[in-house]
């Protein structure tokens, strides 16, 4: 039998936390027949440390055949230690009158406190993905203060969106969204972010060809995936959490197990590629394989999508200017 896999989730008593901890447990990011074990960290409240142990104990209830243990801790050392895998979910919602710098510096401060016990004692073959926003920001955060480990350790989510990006073009198109390939989300797990169907295809057509319509795709499409956070929050009353759950899952899966050629969007460490200066956290096109993410490189940037892409770069670079001197 494998050795079990330490497994570290933040939030883990918040409602991403409760659609995504069962799916970890029963073999659905890491395989089927690798082992895990669970290191939950949580505010330190007593209210959220009781939730967490009603977790645990379903958890528990479940009798997940591939559960190997639990942790449950508000110690970020004691929930980082010797993880090889780290799903960062917790993070300050805004609240009410709250500005959005304010809202930066708050995550600031649990992202530098996290990334400082990461580089202390998380497994030196980690794999990291920041789910809590500013998503993007937060995993430069991260990066910047566990500087023992390597940059490509450190990722954001941008696969909601990406999966977000498919299943629209998927229903305009009459398509399944297993037809839809090379589906590219530029930037900012934020509105500013650029669902790119250049390259798109659908059971094999060129995907722009097949809309023909750019009127749609830039006045409907575009805004429509940027904004579907918002919506699920007006119809829910709630943020999107089963869905944001699944793609945290989509994107560890395949970060570990490879993707076969095809393209999925990760936040990841900039190499200067695409004008997108070196170091920053953006949404890419990438491949996986043998447990490591590279860009897909030489797709050509064409006016429109510069200036998106540029755009979405500028909000990033605003965000990063408000936090950096806590890693400069
Ligand atoms: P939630 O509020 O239900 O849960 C968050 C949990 O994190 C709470 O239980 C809270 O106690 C905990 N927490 C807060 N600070 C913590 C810290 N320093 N250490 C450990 N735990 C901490 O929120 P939900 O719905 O689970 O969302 C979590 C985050 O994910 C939010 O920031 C949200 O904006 C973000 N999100 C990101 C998406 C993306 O595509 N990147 C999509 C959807 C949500």
């Amino acid at each position: 039998a494998k050795a079990p896999v330490r497994v570290a989730v933040t939030g883990a008593a918040g409602q991403i936390g409760y659609a995504l901890l069962f799916r970890i447990a029963s073999g659905e990011m890491l395989g089927k027949d690798q082992p895990v074990i669970l290191q939950m960290l949580e505010l330190p409240m007593d209210k959220a440390q009781a939730a967490l142990k009603g977790v645990m104990m379903e958890l528990e209830d479940c009798a997940f055949p591939l559960l190997a243990g639990m942790i449950g801790t508000s110690d970020p050392r004691v929930a980082f230690k010797d993880a090889q895998q780290a799903l960062l979910v917790g993070a300050k919602p805004r609240g009410p009158g709250m500005e959005r710098k304010d809202l930066l510096l708050e995550n600031a401060k649990i992202f530098t406190e996290q990334g400082k016990a990461i580089d202390e004692v998380a497994a030196r073959d980690l794999k990291l993905i920041v789910v809590g926003n500013p998503a993007n920001t937060n995993a430069l955060i991260t990066m910047n203060t566990a500087k023992s480990l390597p940059q490509t350790a450190f990722t954001s989510m941008m696969r909601l969106d990406h999966n977000r990006a498919i299943s629209q073009l998927a229903t305009r198109t009459q398509a399944s969204v297993t037809d839809v390939k090379n589906m590219v989300v530029w930037g900012n797990h934020s509105p500013t972010m650029y669902p790119d169907i250049r390259f798109a295809t659908v059971a094999g057509k060129a995907a722009p060809a097949l809309v023909n319509d750019e009127a749609w795709y830039k006045n409907e499409y575009i805004p429509k995936v940027g904004k579907r956070g918002a919506a699920i929050i007006e119809a829910r009353g709630l943020s999107s959490a089963a869905s944001a759950a699944n793609a945290a899952i989509d994107h560890m899966r395949d970060w570990n197990m490879g993707t076969n050629g095809a393209w999925v969007t990760m936040g990841v460490v900039s190499d200067g590629s695409y004008g997108i200066p070196e170091g920053m956290i953006y949404g890419m096109p990438c491949t996986c394989s043998g447990g490591k993410w590279e860009v897909v490189k030489g797709l050509e940037i064409d006016a429109f999508s510069r200036e998106k892409m540029d755009f979405t770069l500028k909000e990033l670079t605003e965000e990063r200017d408000g936090v950096k001197h806590l890693f400069a």
